[in-house]
């Protein structure tokens, strides 16, 4: 059984038929892809997957539990964790209070142990703070955590909101377009922190991405999405030759 597979899946706006038999199965530690053109459904899918939208059809199951109908944030309890394509931040904050934040859902003392600061708040505190600057660091950002997230470099955002999305524990993460707007140094630093957060953690990853090399050279598997339907899914090299893929793209990108 695969950690996070998903059957049938269809989703309508109104009368638009955004996914149609959306199928998939990420086994744990896998890196997956997803490719097609602007308005495809490749957003959607991470949408309805994560309960932002609830399927008009199909089924989710993660880790054997079937996720359709829950809350964001008990998807996200549940081991999906995920960074958005329009950077989500709270963008008055500082840097370790984003994932302070973030790590808050999976502590235990309540409410209790939050207003009388019992020992083992103050101890779940103390690791909560290592856990972050680990993750800050491992991000490269870790000189930054005092630093107020706005005032930063969009690609130094992009690798907060990342460590936030792994801040949860994920079991498996979801990234949407996370080299969006980024320059050559930026792009080339984030390939490097996907590659960790893979052979590190371990995690599983599912990517959405229009730069088709660092799709190619990350994932192992590739999915193809045009108007809402799978028309291709390989390897790399299967789509990389799949007339399909190349029609849809016109051929021109598949090389860059
Ligand atoms: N909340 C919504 N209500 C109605 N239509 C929507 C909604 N969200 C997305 N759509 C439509 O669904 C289709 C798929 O959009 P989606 O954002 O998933 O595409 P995408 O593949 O992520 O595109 P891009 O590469 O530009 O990010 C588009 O036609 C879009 O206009
Ligand atoms: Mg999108």
């Amino acid at each position: 059984m695969p950690l996070l597979h998903i059957r049938e899946m269809t989703h309508y706006f109104g009368g638009l038929r955004a996914v149609y038999n959306y199928n998939l199965g990420i086994e744990p530690g896998q890196v997956r892809g997803l490719i097609g053109p602007n308005g495809a459904g490749k957003t959607t899918i991470f949408n309805l997957i994560t309960g932002v939208y609830r399927p008009t059809r199909g089924s989710v199951v993660l880790d054997d539990r079937n996720i359709v109908g829950l809350h964001p944030h008990q998807i996200a309890s549940a081991g999906l964790g995920r960074t958005f394509q329009d950077l989500r931040l709270w963008r008055h904050m500082t840097v370790l209070e984003h994932v302070k934040m973030a790590r808050y859902s999976r502590l235990t003392y309540g409410l209790i142990g939050a207003f009388f600061g019992t020992p083992l708040r103050q101890r779940e505190e103390a690791e909560s703070e290592e856990k972050a600057y680990h993750l800050l660091e491992m991000m490269g950002v870790g000189h930054l955590a005092d630093q107020i997230v706005v005032s930063l470099p969009y690609g130094a955002q992009r690798r907060v909101e990342m460590a936030r999305a792994l801040a949860t524990e994920p079991k498996i993460l979801f990234l949407d377009e996370p080299t969006a707007g980024m320059n050559p140094e930026e792009l080339r630093q984030m390939m490097e922190i996907i590659r960790q957060v893979r052979d590190e953690l371990g995690l599983a990853i599912f990517l959405i991405e229009h730069r088709l090399k660092m799709v190619m050279e990350l994932c192992e598997r590739i999915q193809t999405l045009v108007f809402g339907e799978v028309i291709a899914e390989g390897t790399p090299e299967e789509i990389q030759n799949n007339p399909k893929v190349i029609e849809a793209y016109l051929g021109k990108e598949i090389a860059t």
